[in-house]
């Protein structure tokens, strides 16, 4: 087993491609952590707890509703599935929960038609305190999920400490007894100190990579960490886990949530070597069912756009995290702006919402064919925010194939539906060409669309009007 992880580490260090060929498109599916979190309490909970049962009546109605169809393939577990690691090493469901093991599970998902996603951190533990994929364990964990059959892998980054902070670790891998200490921490060649209760409370890490650059940051549980001074290269353990992927001969996608935890943007992150190990990437904050968390998320992302917009592309994507449309958080605007603007974002479209109970509403903004069929737009190019009025209106825009647009006319007002006069010119379109745009949450049709010509569009507060806008003269779109 050593000498497979020297030589992993070996190949992780060359340039490394994932080639697997998946994800020219963003993925859609349905993960369970935003709704269901860590809930497993299947005695006082049976229905919604982090269970087998929960996941295959959510892979039935993802057959049965319609979304499968539709292109909602995953079915993703998150956190707090793992039981521990078996005398030989090797990751193990929790029991009681997953009685059949997640083989069984991947094996119903692929019967429904659907892929099946795994949670996993690199580290000693996952945010939850669950056992974590140290470096040694790498190889062995991806070998486990491609014979599970496991068809995506999204590997989070919480307490991504050495292989030494699990000695203190109970038989089953989960943590030991309440302790704190100053430790080292190779291969970061720092300290970290570490207080543990039942799960691993907070870490300070001081980092140091090629003895030059160095970090501090501060990590607590379940939450990503701060980098408070410094950067970093990139850990070594995902360019290892993308080789040991690869190595496995199964596809599996991958998804990285490393960026998350360094801030998102370089020099910390080096998004082309990201590209090249990683499908997908988590950049940001975890979202919560909240509008306030929407707009943070989506303000980061368009305030640092430069950065993000030309690193996605098909087989790699930006993550702005799952949508929350069915749950608690957003009113109908607003689940129909977060639809919009991921969508518009080129963004995964992770539901995490009770599939269950789903209301008629949220289905309709969930299974809008149109909108599927922009997010999945051949070309793979995100889009941007062109315009912040300040009437408090944004307009984002995304290339699409055959020379359309999406076009989201986002209001950030709290008054009334304000009416926005604007013109293709005020979008950067030019030229005598002609347009045509179907509104894509009424159906409507606006036609003869010109670069000079006004026109006014009526958006909510804290909605959105979305627009596919298709040439129907000489194609002249905007220069991007
Ligand atoms: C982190 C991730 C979340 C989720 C939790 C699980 O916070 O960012 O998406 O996976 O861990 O503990």
């Amino acid at each position: 087993m050593l000498w497979k992880t020297v030589l992993l580490l070996a190949l992780a260090d060359q340039v490394l491609a994932l080639e697997n060929g998946l994800l020219r498109t963003p993925p859609m599916g349905w993960l369970a952590w935003e709704r269901f979190r860590c809930n497993i309490d299947c005695d006082a909970d049976p229905k919604n707890c982090i269970s087998e049962q929960l996941f295959m009546e959510m892979a039935d109605r993802l057959a049965e509703d319609g979304w499968r169809d539709l292109g909602y393939t995953y079915l993703n577990i998150d956190d707090c599935w793992i039981g521990g690691r078996d005398a030989n090493g090797y990751l193990v469901p929790d029991p009681k929960r997953f009685p059949n093991g997640i083989a069984f599970l991947a094996d119903y998902a692929h019967s429904l038609g659907l892929q099946l996603g795994i949670y996993e951190d690199l580290g000693n533990f996952t945010c939850m305190g669950y056992p974590g994929t140290t470096l040694d364990k790498v190889l062995q964990d991806a070998q486990t999920f491609a014979k599970w059959k496991v068809d995506m892998l999204k590997l989070d980054g919480c307490f991504s400490t050495p292989e030494e902070q699990a000695k203190g670790a109970g038989r089953s891998g989960l943590p030991g007894p309440r302790r704190m200490g100053w430790r080292r921490a190779p291969p970061w060649k720092g300290l970290q100190l570490w207080v543990q209760g039942e799960a691993p409370l907070w870490s300070l890490s001081f980092l140091t990579c090629g003895g030059k650059r160095s970090a501090l940051r501060l990590q607590a549980a379940s939450r990503a960490s701060s980098v408070l001074r410094g950067g970093c290269c990139a850990p070594p353990g995902y360019p290892m886990m993308a080789a040991a992927l690869n190595a496995t001969g199964r596809p599996i996608a991958f998804s990285c949530s490393w960026p998350a935890y360094e801030g998102g943007l370089p020099p910390k992150v080096n998004y082309s070597l990201l590209a090249d190990i990683c499908n997908l990437w988590r950049n940001y904050d975890d979202i919560q069912d909240s509008w306030s968390s929407v707009l943070s998320i989506l303000d980061w992302f368009a305030d640092n756009q430069d950065v993000l917009q030309p690193v996605a592309g098909p087989g790699h994507w930006n993550d702005p995290d799952m949508l929350l449309i069915g749950n608690f958080g957003l009113s109908f605007e607003q689940a129909r702006a977060q639809m919009a603007l991921w969508t518009v974002l080129a963004a995964p479209l992770f539901m995490s919402t009770d599939l269950r109970t789903i209301s008629a509403q949220s289905v309709d903004i969930l299974q809008n064919p149109l909108m599927i069929k922009i997010n999945q737009d051949p070309l793979g190019i995100q889009g941007r925010r062109i315009l912040k009025d300040k009437s408090s209106i944004e307009v984002f825009l995304r290339p699409l194939a055959r020379d359309a647009y999406a076009v989201v006319f986002f209001s950030r007002r709290a008054d009334m539906p304000y009416r926005f006069r604007s013109s293709l010119a005020q979008l950067g379109f030019s030229g005598s060409g002609v347009y045509e745009a179907q509104d894509v949450y009424t159906g409507g049709i606006i036609s003869g669309l010109q670069a000079e010509a006004n026109f006014t569009v009526i958006i909510n507060p804290s909605g959105v009007v979305m627009w596919y806008l298709y040439p129907t003269g000489e194609p002249e779109g905007p220069q991007l």
